[in-house]
């Protein structure tokens, strides 16, 4: 792709058919605010094929044709997240089945069976007609595959493909009843055909099949997806293809489908000005980022974003000003190559009418949001070179998706809440305030390039991670590890012999029993000489050490006085243990002195200011710095020791409301 930082959005030009003048002015609105790249065709099944096999593309080549020569992309979408009346009608099959057995009616959207034949058969016939005629237009820069896979089908072809994937997995019903445990309540199974999927009406008590269905679910899905890229590769597609992702959704496992795709991208949506600060907000989005980017280690794409406000949250709050600008720069920070709007012009009628738009009803560019939009693609313009830089980080977080299914189907320690992502959180938030880029990875992935590690809440472990961790800790790395970790195997069943599984002598340490603590109760973590004193909740491990050093100790109940936070030398390297669900404080403290012990230099020297973020992107010579103030007031920046050319903002002594400046700094000779 040639265009820059691709800039644009969402686009419904099938809703305005009727409308030439405003087609018309659309261009020249896009021009105004250099909009250089549109996705078309999402939802415009019913428009595409308005009876069946009888298809009808010439609105959307001529759109497409205007855009080109106007030098706008597109990007184009399968339709196939929404389906005709007709579809439905002549083939009920293709709607989905809930869990409960209730089978859906006609209507809303993403609400289609992924295994169903014929639903396959008709997306591949329109998705092969579109390629055919788009495949190789120059105008056309990226496929994009459906919109926002999700949700799961529980009907009749679903059971069967089920089952065909358990015994492909297993190969005999033996080996299905061992992994699960089967001989619990007596669920033994003796043939596939009799393995129903997880119901609240039904089998709801075996973990292993609950973890089964929902890697069928991620497996089945990402099945269709293929599906869909295939029937566009048959007519020799030209252009990459991506699907758009959604925040913290827990239905698939991205990892998965991304191995798919050419590039990921995703929806962001985050609820500004809730709370008091934004900052928290910001770190929260910021992590989704690195967790998208780092799902194939290259850029990414934000695929979608409100200009405004959106028409789904509790409150639609107007973004204050320069929200969208920072926002907008936070995900380029992050090593998005694009800034997208959903949507470009806001519909008339139907759910999504009051959604915030880059036009609204009102339809001229004198608007606050117009403005804004523009003044971005301007300076968007200036920042071209940054899509050749990637981010880069010596530290990564390990967060893992089939981890939370098994430790949130699992019933104790504490069924109130385990606080898995708010553990993540506590840790990532510690990072980015010390001005660290941190990669958000699996268990999948080699740990060999980091030297900090850090894996909260690793209850299941696989992919021989543990082996992993013992030889990164062996050749020097660091590790922090803490409660709740290597207690099941990938089938969800408890190791025998100790935890944390096989990592006993790597953390010397052993966890023995582990107390979870009602809402409202608390305990202390302190020092040997009472200097510090940190609040836990939630969940306290009792630990036994072996070769671990103590760093906390508990300063109440009847585990008072023993280790809560240990330190470990394995090998070269050094291995941490938190005992506990220890309060922010801690972190932040933790990680500031284990950064400097471990020498990992922060992107810019000096004290962070609270309210501001700090990334980097690079090329082998060049460093980009963004610092972006997430506070609704002016931040003093004389903490901080900035230096090199200011390419956004000037070189000022503090930044003010929601503003960024991005400084260049460039490798001398
Ligand atoms: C999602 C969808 C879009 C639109 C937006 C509204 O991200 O992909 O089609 O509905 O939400 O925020
Ligand atoms: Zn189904």
């Amino acid at each position: 792709m040639e265009q820059g930082i691709l800039y644009g959005g969402d686009y419904n030009p099938e809703q305005w058919l009727k409308y030439p003048d405003i087609l018309e002015k659309d261009i020249q609105y896009f021009k105004e605010a250099r909009i250089n790249t549109v996705t078309i065709g999402m939802f415009s099944w019913s428009t595409l094929e308005p009876k069946e096999g009888e298809y009808q593309f010439q609105w959307l080549e001529d759109r497409i044709e205007i855009l080109y020569q106007n030098g706008i992309s597109v990007i184009l979408a399968t339709p196939s997240g929404a389906r005709p009346k007709w579809l439905a009608d002549r083939y009920p099959e293709v709607l989905r089945v809930r869990e409960d057995g209730l089978q859906y009616k006609f209507g809303g959207r993403h609400n289609h069976c992924y295994t169903s034949p014929l639903y396959r058969k008709k997306v591949r016939e329109i998705n092969r007609e579109l390629a055919k005629r788009f495949g190789k237009h120059q105008g056309v820069i990226l496929w994009h595959i459906s919109n926002e896979y999700g949700g799961e089908c529980h009907c009749e072809n679903c059971q069967k493909a089920f089952q065909v994937w358990l015994e492909n997995k297993y190969q005999t019903i033996e080996a299905l009843n061992e992994c699960w445990n089967t001989t619990f309540w007596s669920h033994t199974y003796h043939t596939f055909e009799q393995i129903e999927s997880p119901s609240s009406v039904g089998e709801n008590a075996i973990h292993g099949l609950s973890l089964d269905w929902k890697r069928f679910v991620t497996s089945q899905t990402t099945d269709f997806m293929k599906w869909e890229i295939d029937s566009l590769k048959l007519e020799g597609i030209t252009q990459p293809v991506t699907t758009n992702m959604m925040y913290r959704y827990t239905g698939l496992d991205y990892k998965v489908m991304a191995k798919e795709l050419d590039l990921v991208s995703w929806d962001s949506y985050p609820v500004w000005h809730k709370e008091k600060e934004d900052i928290w907000v910001a770190f929260d989005t910021a992590f989704q980022h690195d967790f998208m980017r780092s799902l194939k280690q290259k850029p990414f794409l934000l695929m979608e974003s409100s200009p405004s406000s959106t028409n789904w949250q509790g409150v639609s709050k107007l973004r204050r000003p320069n929200v969208l600008k920072t926002s907008s720069l936070q995900a380029i920070a992050h090593g998005s190559n694009s800034v997208l709007y959903f949507q470009i012009r806001q519909s008339i009628g139907s759910s999504e009418k009051f959604h915030g738009a880059v036009i609204d009803h009102y339809g001229k560019q004198d608007t606050r949001i117009f403005q804004e939009v523009k003044q971005l693609g301007i300076d968007l313009r200036q920042l071209g070179a940054v899509q050749d830089s990637i981010v880069e980080s010596k530290v990564a977080l390990l967060y893992d998706i089939e981890n939370q299914w098994a430790m949130e189907d699992a019933q104790g320690p504490r069924n109130k809440g385990l606080f898995y992502t708010e553990t993540v959180m506590k840790s990532y938030q510690a990072l980015r305030k010390q001005g660290v880029m941190v990669d958000i990875i699996s268990q999948e992935d080699e740990l060999n390039n980091y030297s900090l590690v850090i894996i909260p809440m690793l209850y299941l472990f696989q992919h021989k991670i543990e082996q992993k961790i013992e030889k990164f800790v062996k050749n020097g790395g660091t590790v922090i590890m803490t409660y709740h970790s290597g207690i099941v195997d990938t089938f969800d069943r408890c190791f025998l012999g100790g935890n944390p599984y096989h990592l006993i002598s790597v953390f010397g340490v052993r966890r023995t029993e582990i107390d979870g603590l009602y809402d409202g109760e608390v305990n202390y973590l302190i020092d040997d000489k009472k200097k510090v004193r940190y609040e836990c909740k939630h969940l306290c491990e009792v630990l036994k050490t072996t070769t671990a050093e103590t760093l906390l100790v508990y300063e109440q109940e009847f585990y008072k006085n023993t280790p809560a936070v240990t330190k470990n030398r394995y090998g070269k390297g050094v291995a941490y243990y938190i005992g506990a669900d220890v309060c922010e404080e801690f972190y932040d403290h933790f990680y500031e002195k284990i950064i400097k012990e471990i020498g990992i230099s922060p992107i810019v020297e000096g004290e962070i200011p609270f309210g501001i973020e700090i990334s980097e992107r690079r090329t082998e010579n060049t460093r980009y710095i963004f610092i972006q103030n997430f506070r609704n007031q002016t931040v003093s920046l004389k903490t901080l020791n900035l230096k090199g050319e200011w390419i956004l903002g000037e070189n000022k002594k503090e930044i003010s409301a929601y503003d960024t400046y991005i400084i260049c700094q460039n490798k001398k000779g």
